[in-house]
């Protein structure tokens, strides 16, 4: 029996900690791409996408929001579905780690890795980001302003213990680089294979920590119930539990595994060619084919985040230009691979500029012209018209799904648009040079003429069909002018031989394809509109948490002798470094200070001299109760309060010793 070749390809599955943005929206159009590509091309395509719905952040995000975090992240898995489908995003299947189906099998998975001794447990002492949940040893850790922060948020770590079981990823290290230095299309663009080996690999792999004691909210480890199965484990797990792997209907697995290529973005490379690879190994699987790690769209010099305000999202793009446009912007702006800029300038301008002046003029010039001297009727080829400036043209054409096929097989997705447009422009420049209107004025000319625009028509239904790929209805619309029904002239094996558009078929002049627009008029209306959106955002958060709060409020009886958390709330403690210490002229017990809290600096006197000598306080980092109202001592004005800790000795004397903070926090960072 002939057996379609089969192509399975995933995205990353999103943090359902927000909404998706133009960025995740990003990796999902171009898998959704490459599946419509490959299965034109005759595949058997698979395509994943889903959600990583467990973890700390989640947690906190719904705990904020006073609902339970199921219920948080079913909205936003509802509103990504949408958004899904107004991009017109043709997944196979959605995989949420909350369902069942993963759950069960990320225990067996654990459960076996811990059998066969690739998990052990241990203690883990580290530096710890809590936004990324991410465990960095000294060496990952990056230095901003004097301050070891994390390598992807670029936030200060917390020095962090805990009962953990690990994974024995050194074991496993020799294996991962004799692969990857033996199968160079594994990791893709090839300068990210070289990072994997020079950074992570060849230091060394530290053990990985795989599960945690402190977050509730993941897959229990079902053999020692206070541990969830951490992050990396549980989500990466998704791309085989997902076709049933570990159960008995594993049937997908079996057809679609190993996957041939995996999205990601180029921050979470890492996971994917390092410890995915080896859970793999150790599961006796064999590797996905390739890993492809793009870029970020940025915006200005930053990548987007909410905490910045900076965050697109395609709704508003969608609703005014349509999903096509947006769809090839993504898809043409940047080589994928690379970093590029998103702004609405360059998206208002691309559309003018490829969308509404190339292709669409040349749609409807096309149309226009064979409906004028032909009555909307494709004229046959004229074997007596010999007409050899459009040589080169048909040739290009031909040869053209060859070229756009060439770079679409490495992801280049640009630059096989780039070929796409190579041919419009040329197809615009050939109607200046024939000069249809002129032709069109000589009964002798004729045939030459339909010669002409027989080929304009063919180019244009090449390359509606080439783009279909990346704008699922633009190519409808095209077929429609053009009076093209049968579906096998929409497909790619009808672009084998140039020339295959039947002769007699009707054409239609209909409304232009991408209207040209006023880029400045455009841009205001843009940025009006994502401010007024934001602004409700805002306020509806606001009313939500006005309304956690009161509930909060209500269950906080406060008992004596305690205060409540809003009055805790008032108290603003921040880590100030000592710049200055001197003794106050004439006091035995004060000594003054002057204190960098990073954007302003304070002078603090302290009753403390006789337990600090001022030169071992120089450079500390202590704790200041910053919003104490000043006062004068000794005709000095104090603005804040050192913060110590005092110890009664047997002889009923004190010590007292000032508190300090971790040297790794910022000057001026906020206790709470
Ligand atoms: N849950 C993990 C992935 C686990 S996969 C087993 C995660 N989720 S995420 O919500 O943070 O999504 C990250 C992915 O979204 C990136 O890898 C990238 O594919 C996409 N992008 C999100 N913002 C982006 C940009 N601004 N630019 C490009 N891609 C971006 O990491």
């Amino acid at each position: 029996m002939d057996q379609k070749k089969t192509f399975y390809i995933t995205t990353p599955i999103y943090y359902p900690s927000g909404n998706m943005t133009i960025g995740h929206t990003y990796t999902t159009v171009a898998a959704d791409t490459m599946t419509r590509f490959k299965k034109m091309q005759g595949y058997d395509t698979y395509f994943l996408t889903g959600t990583d719905e467990h973890g700390q952040k989640i947690e906190k995000k719904a705990a904020e929001q006073g609902v339970t975090p199921i219920e948080y992240v079913d909205k936003i898995v509802a509103e990504t579905k949408d958004l899904w489908k107004l991009m017109n995003i043709e997944y196979d299947d959605f995989i949420r780690t909350t369902q069942d189906r993963h759950m069960k099998i990320v225990q067996k998975i654990f459960r076996q890795f811990y059998e066969q001794g690739d998990i052990y447990k241990s203690a883990y002492e580290g530096m710890y980001c809590t936004p990324c949940e991410s465990f960095w040893t000294p060496t990952q850790l990056v230095e901003k302003d004097g301050v070891k922060v994390c390598p992807d948020c670029g936030r200060p770590c917390q020095p962090m213990q805990e009962e953990s079981y690990f994974f024995r990823m050194s074991k496993y290290q020799d294996w991962l680089i004799d692969y990857i230095e033996t199968h160079p299309d594994f990791i893709q663009p090839a300068k990210r294979a070289n990072e994997m080996i020079n950074n992570f690999l060849k230091p060394g792999l530290q053990d990985l920590c795989v599960s945690r004691t402190s977050v509730k909210w993941g897959v229990p480890v079902d053999f020692d119930d206070k541990h969830t199965v951490y992050v990396w484990i549980d989500a990466l797990s998704n791309y085989i539990t997902a076709l049933g792997y570990g159960t008995d209907h594993d049937e997908l697995f079996k057809k679609y595994w190993p996957a041939d290529i995996h999205l990601v973005g180029k921050e979470i490379v890492r996971f994917h060619t390092i410890y995915w690879p080896i859970m793999l190994h150790a599961l006796g699987l064999p590797l996905p084919k390739q890993v492809f790690g793009h870029g970020w769209l940025l915006f200005g010099a930053d990548r987007m985040s909410k905490s910045k305000g900076n965050v697109v999202y395609p709704q508003p793009i969608v609703a005014r230009y349509g999903v096509d446009a947006l769809r090839y912007y993504l898809m043409r702006e940047m080589p994928f691979g690379a970093d590029g800029n998103y702004t609405n300038e360059s998206f208002l301008t691309r559309m003018n500029a490829d969308l509404a002046n190339d292709l669409g003029n040349l749609v409807s010039r096309t149309v226009a012209m064979i409906e004028k001297y032909f009555d909307g009727v494709v004229p046959a080829w004229d074997k007596t018209a010999d007409e050899p400036v459009g040589n080169d043209l048909r040739a290009h054409c031909a040869a053209l799904p060859g070229l756009v096929e060439e770079q679409m097989d490495k992801l280049q997705f640009s630059q096989a648009l780039a070929e796409i447009w190579k041919v419009i422009g040329e197809c615009n420049k050939y109607i200046d040079l024939t000069q249809p209107w002129v032709l069109g004025k000589d009964e002798a000319k004729k045939g030459l003429l339909g010669n002409v625009l027989l080929t304009l028509a063919e180019c244009v239904r090449f390359v509606a069909v080439l783009i279909r790929p990346v704008m699922p209805s633009t190519p409808e619309r095209i077929f429609e002018q053009l009076g093209v029904q049968e579906e096998a002239l929409k497909s790619w094996e009808s672009l084998s031989c140039f020339g295959a558009l039947p002769q007699g078929i009707r054409v239609r002049k209909g409304e232009a394809l991408f209207p040209r627009i006023d880029v400045n008029k455009e841009l205001e209306a843009l940025s009006g509109k994502e401010e007024k959106k934001e602004e409700k955002k805002e306020a509806k958060q606001e009313k939500k948490e006005q309304k956690a709060d009161k509930k909060e409020k209500k269950k906080a009886e406060i008992p004596e002798g305690c205060i409540g958390f809003d009055d805790f709330e008032k108290i603003k403690l921040r880590v100030a470094r000592v710049v200055e210490c001197e003794r106050v002229e004439k006091s035995e017990k004060l000594l003054k200070f002057r204190l960098s809290l990073g954007d302003e600096e304070r002078t603090v006197l302290s009753g403390i001299a006789k337990f600090h000598t001022p030169e071992e306080l120089i450079g500390k980092k202590l704790i200041l109760l910053a919003n104490l109202a000043p006062r004068k001592i000794m005709g000095i004005e104090s603005q804040g309060m050192l913060l110590s800790a005092v110890k009664t000795n047997e002889d009923g004397s004190e010590t007292l010793r000032l508190l300090t903070a971790d040297p790794i926090m910022p000057d001026g960072a906020e206790i709470g």
